[in-house]
């Protein structure tokens, strides 16, 4: 039997294991998805040691805090890698450690799907770590040009902008300063509002008099329903969460270790209901 992973610190509450599972067995492939947690850089040495020596390893997934560290045990990256700089997804091919991230087209795949038109809006994106880089770059491959980008500790959103200096113009703005300018759509890539912490959120309304949003975004799935999110459809704003973005990105990651397999929309929509 083959073998998949997730690697990150903390999986418990996890639910890409059943995502996974429910598309392999679905599609009749040999295989099996677990969760290994590594509590630190030197047991992903390890981990990714034992990955090149077992012959039925496939490939792998990376979870918080591991997308950037792994890129030093990969043999070759793909080309929006290379300008994200983290990877979610690995595939073992030849002998060769394979890096992709999968979690921007998830991402794509889940605002088209919501049907919001991003075009020439005035887009905010609250965080500025790997999910943010991944939606970033997401929304350049949608066509948008420039984007707000706010972040508690301010230096990391100033290293964003020189990330993605050669494809899109980034606006960076201090987090408590986030409430000067008026937004379109604005997206939560932080774990402001993340299971325990529901009753948190990453942005007051109550501060927000600049203008009423037309859209906003929360890629956290647990709780589906984030107080951010909640704030938002008190103000008759049209909300997404972070479910569908996490299905998506697990269906691209299979794509890329079993090629030439055909995922369903029904599937999609079938697992998607029974994570809700
Ligand atoms: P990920 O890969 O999911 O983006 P990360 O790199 O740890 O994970 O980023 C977490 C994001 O949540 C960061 O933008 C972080 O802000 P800092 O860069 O200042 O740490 C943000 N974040 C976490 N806790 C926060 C809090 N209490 N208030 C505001 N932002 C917070």
């Amino acid at each position: 039997m083959k073998k998949l992973f997730l690697i990150g610190k903390s999986l418990k509450h996890s639910i890409s294991p059943f995502i996974h599972n429910r598309i392999l067995s679905e599609l009749g492939i040999d295989a099996v998805y677990s969760n290994v947690e590594l509590s630190d850089f030197v047991k992903l040495k390890e981990f990714v040691e034992m990955v090149r020596k077992d012959k039925d390893v496939v490939g792998f997934n990376i979870t918080i805090p591991y997308k950037e560290d792994i890129l030093e045990f990969c043999d070759e990256v793909s080309e929006d890698v290379r300008i994200i700089k983290a990877a979610n997804t690995v595939k073992k091919k030849n002998g060769k450690l394979l890096a992709y991230n999968t979690d921007w087209i998830g991402f794509k795949r889940s605002l088209e799907d919501i049907g919001v038109d991003v075009k020439d809006k005035k887009i905010l994106v609250l965080g500025s770590g790997g999910a943010a880089k991944a939606c970033i770059y997401g929304l350049y491959r949608m066509g948008v040009k420039e984007v707000f980008v706010t972040n508690r500790t301010y230096e990391k959103t100033e290293s964003i902008k020189s990330l993605f200096e050669d494809i899109l113009k980034i606006i960076p703005v201090e987090w408590l300063k986030k409430y000067d300018f008026k937004y379109d759509i604005i997206i939560n890539t932080t774990s402001v509002g993340m299971f325990p912490n529901i009753e948190n959120s990453p942005f007051d309304f109550e501060n927000y008099v600049a203008g009423i949003p037309v859209f906003v975004y929360d890629i956290i799935y647990n709780p589906l329903k984030t107080t951010f999110l909640k704030e938002a459809e008190i103000r008759g704003i049209k909300t997404g969460n972070g479910l569908k973005m996490l299905v998506y990105q697990a269906v691209e990651a299979e794509k890329i270790w079993f090629g030439g397999i055909d995922i369903t929309s029904n599937l999609i929509a079938e697992i998607l209901n029974e994570c809700e």
